[in-house]
């Protein structure tokens, strides 16, 4: 034998290269496919259906995303060519490669410079847990061994469906993913209304709609960190209309649950159908898969309403706070923040009479934002200290210990800030580790906001990041809230841990983040963790299985707020919503509104407030003292109820939302002025939804002495309520109304 290969070798190298290419046999003979049986595999929550068609051949085509069908074997009568000369439509999950030619799921390229995939089905499970059930389908590439598996996690009764992908390289080489989208969803309908949520910093979570054309619309994040900041990874999808509609048609929503880049697409072809690609950003980032490894991706959720974007939204939220936001469905304190406050100039006695105000207007805890560490680079400005995690003796010579004892001695929880993931390059970390910064050999290290980004791929890193929040957490005896910022995307990037393989970077530097916060949550399952990311830049249901709540945006004013709550809670639940009453005029925009306005905002989501209280006049103070108290008997509806929308303040003078107990007997009512609106003299009605028609609720307007509507205090049947017996008289810009309904 060792004979026999000598001389092939001996003769490898004797014939010259052109008579070797020549040499090599090709046929034109193809790995044989299994033909299996045709079948329907029908995904089912309460009131919808993903219907997926296993062809004899092979392929996975999906038929059917919408309303619940009773009989969809049916589809095993339907006799449709997927198949043409232009590609395979409708495939489930289709790769580059075959008959497809359109955006793929999937895109491997082999070892041996090939870039073709085809994905024939072999078989599939279903599990059933606690409300939910589970269907897990394989796919198979007969020529490459490349084996997917397709998983379905169906929540019954909200109406979710949870997708994620799990890729194996089941060949003897290692390959690339070139794109490993976690979904992919065929959709027919006449018309595609698509509405997304774009923003920057003070502007986060703004909200546009687009009717879809052919060829494709991407929406996508490359900033590898503050993935939100710039677009949100989800979207709304108004079916067979050009019209959003809080109320009526068709409405698909989708989250992406993954805090690094994404991408979404939407592509409308030849035929009119659309498919809608959701996954990791492939930019910069050709995963390397060894041969028997498995790549996971993250979950795209998905639910599909019948009753408008209101009914989508709903679904989304009851979900989220039963499966995955952390602590969901738990009410979190009402609190002081120390930013706006006191920015970064303070002392131990500025603290602590801020503390004293807190408890006095009956706030539940107190958060000490930036600026109270760093010593040899003391933290005094934000250009300086990020990375040295030690109290600053000369501002806070007592230490943290003393600051949360005499909270704790209020009554009050106590929460502090931190940024772990970030260094100033005047800093101690800076000097003792440069290799930990995000960088790119030779070139300039960018800086926003004068800071680097630390380098997540590596798990030294990773340990020093959960090592700073550890630390904290000794700081002293029960911190109860921490929140987390972010400050900086990545510019210019690249590892010194990941050598040559720096496509590994993006995709590593959110799992080195997600290892992190599953450490924390396993040594802290009770500490309420707050998402920052200069305010709304990380906004994702990826980050919120480990954070209970995100900072909404850095602008706290009551006007921009309207826009920017309304679009959040379109995709994500009202108790995560992190909403702080400011002074006046507003620091980020000099806008001038009136404390109760301001109020009843905040009060629509976690109330908190992030002023120096000290300015108060006393009326102020009434109002402040007479607001928290009455959003305190009423927020377990913010925390818990659903939510309905009730006018948009992109379609006129007003604004107005409801939340309503699951058992429809408890609800309370926001409604807002926005713009000047002479009309107002007559009552503006709001049609209140979701109440039980039959019972009676007694109205109690908050916070007023002289309420707006002249049926205050008295009893009504929710049909009338919701039947435009409601008009609350609004009279000049930024009046607002805030009613608590119970029913008798
Ligand atoms: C970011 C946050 C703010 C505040 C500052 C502190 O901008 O979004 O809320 O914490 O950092 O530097």
């Amino acid at each position: 034998m060792k004979r026999f290969l000598l001389l092939v070798s001996l003769a490898l190298v004797l014939v010259p290269a052109a008579a070797q290419k020549k040499a090599k046999k090709y046929s034109h003979e193809t790995v044989a496919i299994p033909q299996v049986e045709r079948q329907v595999i029908s995904i089912e929550t309460q009131n919808t259906s993903l219907v997926l068609l296993v062809h004899p051949n092979g392929h996975l085509e999906t038929v059917h995303y919408g309303g619940k069908l009773a009989q969809p074997q049916q589809f095993l009568q339907q006799s449709v060519n997927t198949e043409d000369y232009n590609g395979f439509r409708g495939a489930t999950y289709p790769a580059t490669g075959g008959r497809y030619i359109n955006e793929p799921a999937l895109h491997v390229k082999y070892a041996d410079g090939s870039h073709n995939t085809e994905l024939y089905y072999t078989g599939h499970q279903v599990t059933k847990r606690d409300g939910c059930t589970t269907t897990v389908i394989g796919l198979k590439d007969y020529v490459t061994a490349l084996e997917v598996k397709l998983v379905y996690d169906a929540y019954a009764k909200e109406d979710v469906i949870v997708e994620h992908t799990e890729i194996l390289n089941g060949g003897k080489q290692p390959v690339q993913l070139l794109n490993y989208a976690s979904s992919s969803l065929y959709i027919d309908a006449d018309e595609y209304l698509l509405t997304h949520f774009y923003g920057a910093w003070a502007t986060d979570m703004q909200m546009e709609s687009e009717v879809l054309g052919h060829d494709m619309k991407v929406i996508e994040s490359r900033r590898g960190t503050q993935n939100t900041q710039g677009n949100n990874p989800s979207f709304l999808l108004s079916l067979d209309t050009k019209e959003f509609s809080e109320t009526r048609g068709e409405v698909i929503a989708g989250a992406l649950a993954w805090s690094g880049n994404f991408r979404l697409s939407f592509e409308k072809d030849d035929a009119h159908r659309l498919n809608i690609l959701a996954g990791i950003s492939p930019h910069a980032s050709a995963y390397p898969l060894k041969a028997g490894a498995t790549f996971v991706t993250p979950e795209m959720i998905y639910t599909f309403s019948a009753d408008g974007a209101g009914g989508a939204s709903r679904n989304l939220h009851r979900w989220a706070r039963q499966y995955s936001v952390y602590g969901g469905g738990e009410v979190n304190p009402t609190l002081l923040n120390s930013w706006e406050g006191a920015y970064f100039t303070f002392t131990t006695e500025t603290l602590l009479r801020m503390m004293d105000d807190a408890a006095g207007m009956g706030l539940e805890m107190f958060v000490l934002d930036d600026g109270w560490f760093g010593n040899n680079y003391p933290r005094n400005n934000d250009d300086a200290g990020l990375g040295d995690w030690e109290v600053n003796v000369s501002k806070l010579p007592e230490g943290i210990d003393y600051l949360a004892k005499h909270a704790h001695d209020k009554g009050l929880k106590f929460g502090i800030w931190i940024e772990p993931e970030m260094v100033n390059p005047r800093s101690d970390l800076a000097h003792a580790h440069p290799e930990w910064v995000v960088q790119s050999p030779g070139r300039e290290i960018y800086q926003g906001r004068n800071q680097w980004v630390l380098d997540l791929s590596n798990p030294a890193v990773e340990d020093f990041v959960f090592g700073i929040f550890d630390r904290t957490m000794q700081l002293a005896p029960n911190i109860d809230y921490i929140k987390w910022d972010c400050n900086r995307v990545v510019q210019s990037f690249g590892s010194t841990y990941l050598g040559t393989e720096q496509d590994r970077f993006y995709v590593e530097y959110t799992q080195g983040l997600y290892n992190v916060m599953r450490r924390i949550r396993e040594k802290y399952p009770k500490v309420i963790v707050q998402c920052c990311s200069s305010g709304g830049g990380r906004v994702d249901y990826g980050a919120l299985r480990y954070c209970n709540e995100v900072w909404t945006s850095d602008n706290t004013d009551g006007l921009s707020r309207v826009f920017m709550q309304y679009a959040t809670t379109m995709i994500y639940p009202a108790c995560i919503m992190g909403s702080h009453v400011s002074t006046v005029p507003n620091h980020q925009t000099g806008n001038v509104t009136p404390l109760k306005f301001r109020f009843d905002i905040a009060c629509a989501g976690r109330l908190g407030l992030e002023l120096q209280p000290k300015y108060f006049s006393e009326q102020d103070r009434a109002t402040v003292d007479r607001c928290i108290a009455s959003y305190k008997q009423y927020r377990d509806l913010v925390f818990t109820g659903d939510l309905y929308r009730l006018a948009s303040p992109f379609d006129g003078s007003y604004y107005g939302l409801m939340y309503v107990s699951p058992d429809k007997k408890r609800a309370v009512v926001y409604t807002y002025c926005i713009h000047f609106e002479p009309r107002t003299v007559g009552g503006k009605v709001f049609r209140l939804q979701g109440l039980d028609p039959g019972l009676n609720y007694k109205v109690v307007e908050q916070n007023v002495d002289r309420s707006c509507w002249w049926g205050n205090g008295q009893s009504f049947q929710g049909d009338f309520l919701m039947g435009g017996g409601f008009n609350p008289v609004l009279y000049g810009l930024y009046s607002s109304a805030v009613f608590v309904l119970e029913a008798e």
